[in-house]
């Protein structure tokens, strides 16, 4: 299977081995992993720890959120230029655990893309999709939340959906990325057959045992 170009965000949530006072020392585990194989590998920081970023200059970083706002009198919230200005590409928006209303979604992509940030639009079905391509964010994500963080992978449970999700977002040349369960090569491997652009992955990678063997045992050519 072909992974070039493919894409692989694995999101930090906010687990205590991953994030605050743990974040820097999970980070540290994965150094070197940008060239374990032709996959973009891209880690979602929690947004308490993004200034982490200039510490691993070789890696590649999103937020987990954004808000629609420019610099300015904006208590606790932070805008895509503020992101920008940390060496962070990307962010997620609108996950299954930080959902926005579709207004505060359409602000919100249309600032990340005048500033030059990416956007990993997230959404729980087709019909989101559907409603969402249009926007043309960078990304868009399936992640059905009944299977978030469970042991049934979206790729076996959705193969489907997945489908559709591919049919209606390549209408607008958006990308999609499918996250849910995803544990194992195999899984990958199913998404990028199923028309997918990528994955996404939390606690297959931050609760395992070891947390860059997974992450090399997932993304390797097999
Ligand atoms: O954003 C990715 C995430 O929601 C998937 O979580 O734990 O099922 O890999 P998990």
């Amino acid at each position: 299977m072909d992974h070039q170009n493919s894409t692989v965000i694995v999101n930090l949530k906010h687990y205590r081995q991953s994030s605050s006072a743990s974040a820097e020392r999970f980070l540290e585990k994965f150094i070197g992993s940008q060239g374990m194989s032709e996959a973009r590998i891209i880690f979602a920081l929690n947004p308490i720890d993004i200034r982490l970023a200039s510490s691993f200059p070789e890696m590649e970083f999103f937020s987990q959120h954004v808000d629609p706002v420019e610099y300015g009198a904006h208590t606790g919230q932070f805008s895509p230029q503020s992101l920008l200005d940390l060496g962070i590409t990307g962010s997620l928006l609108n996950h299954s655990e930080r959902r926005i209303s579709h207004e505060t979604v359409e602000r919100t992509v249309s600032m990340a893309k005048r500033s030059g940030l990416e956007i990993a639009l997230c959404c729980e079905s087709v019909e989101e999709a559907q409603s969402f391509a249009p926007l043309k964010p960078a990304f868009i994500a399936y992640e059905p939340p009944e299977l978030i963080g469970g042991n049934v992978s979206v790729t076996t449970a959705k193969p489907s959906v997945i489908s559709d999700v591919v049919r209606v977002c390549s209408e607008y040349g958006v990308p999609v990325l499918v996250g849910a369960g995803v544990k194992t090569g195999s899984d990958y491997r199913t998404s990028l057959r199923l028309g997918a652009s990528g994955i996404l992955v939390a606690s297959g990678i931050v609760l395992a045992e070891n947390p860059a063997k997974s992450l090399s045992s997932l993304i390797e050519n097999q």
